[in-house]
């Protein structure tokens, strides 16, 4: 037996617990979309080597591998399922009943412990009522809901028995914050964090923006190109000497500050290696004090508070779209890129992410209209 190895772990506490607690995240098991896939008996042996130092939250979906994550699970956790909780998800455009009993076969099980909608689209309510009508049949024991609004949750919260909402949240992706996490723990319901790694750049590891292939899905991914690139290594300079520091590796920094968080049930932290969940189990040892915690919200939130749009920047957006000129008309050098796409969600319309935010107010500062990364003020 591995050494640190837990030969004791019971049944998987359920949904919301006292305290947050480390799951695994089987996205990048699925052997697809993340660079060149490593062979299945390594990827099986990721899996046994979570479980034998105590991990019991399995997340998974049919679409990551096209269902190859499903089936890997299902072949890993067949000896250990009563002390496992797998969690899958329906797309949402798929038909429920098909999709999970088709992720069920994959998974070699008669029920999951969580369904989640993968997204909330159109038509998101009747797949949720589907979802809960699978409950009752025993092939799940419980339904959630994965990147809906605040909006989206209450309603769900009215017709469906909804115990969970998995959103993405590390400590540079932190929108939930704004709506999302307040209203779980309001009204008693499990969060998931996804991408706590920000697929795995907080690791740390890359010093200058990745090259990804063109089928590994980061290749798109915002976080690993120009402007927010370079904002996310400044904080992260400053992270690896904190981690140096604690003789921690960033990524345990980065579980860390998340598993500090206020209301997070559960974090989804994917591994490609028995190495990689050993590093990512050390932020269990890794206790961030207040002072700490905070420490790292100032620098991040330093580093990433928007310009002030000038006078001549505001005059133009009077002619451009209602989401451009929502947002140039709440660049005043404080307001957070996050609390501006949440006001603009709290309408009701289409949702806005921080994401969106900086991507646009990135094109501004390359047409001049605002200063870049500088400090607050009209564009030179
Ligand atoms: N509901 C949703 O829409 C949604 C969306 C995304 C993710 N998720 C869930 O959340 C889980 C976690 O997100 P994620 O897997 O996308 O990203 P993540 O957990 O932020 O990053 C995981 C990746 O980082 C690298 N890594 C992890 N630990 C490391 C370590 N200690 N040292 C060095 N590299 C390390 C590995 O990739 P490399 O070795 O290739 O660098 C790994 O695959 C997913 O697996 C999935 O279950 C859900």
């Amino acid at each position: 037996m591995h050494p640190g190895a837990r030969p004791d772990v019971g049944p998987p506490p359920r949904f919301t617990t006292p305290e947050p607690r480390l799951g695994f995240g089987a996205w990048a098991l699925g052997g697809r979309g993340w660079g060149p896939g490593t062979d299945e008996t390594d990827r099986i042996a990721t899996v046994e080597r979570a479980v034998e130092r105590g991990i019991t939250w399995f997340d998974t979906a049919p679409a990551y591998g096209a269902g190859d994550s499903e089936v890997l699970l299902g072949r890993a956790l067949k000896g250990h399922r009563e002390r496992v909780a797998i969690a899958t998800k329906v797309g949402p455009r798929d038909d429920p009943r098909g999709s999970l009993e088709a992720s069920l076969r994959r998974l070699q099980s008669d029920y999951v412990d969580l369904v989640q909608l993968h997204e909330a689209l159109d038509g998101w309510e009747w797949r949720l009522e589907e979802l809960a009508t699978l409950q009752r049949e025993g092939k799940a024991l419980a339904i959630g809901l994965c990147n809906a609004t605040h909006l989206q949750l209450g309603r769900a919260l009215e017709f469906a028995p909804v115990v969970s909402c998995q959103g993405p949240y590390n400590l540079f992706d932190r929108d939930v914050e704004q709506r999302e996490l307040p209203l779980c723990s309001e009204r008693g319901l499990a969060f998931l964090a996804y991408r706590p790694l920000a697929a795995g750049l907080l690791t740390g590891k890359y010093r200058t923006p990745p090259r990804f292939g063109a089928d590994d899905h980061r290749h798109a991914i915002y976080w690993f190109h120009g402007p927010e690139f370079a904002r996310r290594e400044r904080v992260l300079a400053r992270l690896r000497s904190m981690a140096a520091a604690r003789q921690v590796s960033p990524a345990a920094l980065a579980l860390a500050w998340l598993l500090a968080r206020p209301g997070v049930s559960l974090v989804l932290a994917g591994a490609r290696s028995a190495a990689q969940v050993d590093d990512n189990l050390t932020a269990l040892e890794t206790a961030l004090s207040a002072t700490d915690v905070t420490a790292i919200d100032t620098l991040v939130a330093q580093t990433f508070t928007p310009p002030r749009a000038g006078a001549e920047t505001r005059a133009r957006a009077t002619a451009w779209g209602a989401r451009e000129r929502y947002i140039v008309e709440r660049l005043d050098g404080s307001t957070s890129c996050e609390a501006i796409a949440a006001g603009w969600t709290d309408r009701g319309r289409e949702p806005m992410v921080a994401a969106q935010v900086k991507v646009f107010v990135d094109q501004l500062a390359e047409r001049g209209l605002v200063r870049p990364d500088g400090p607050p003020g009209d564009p030179p």
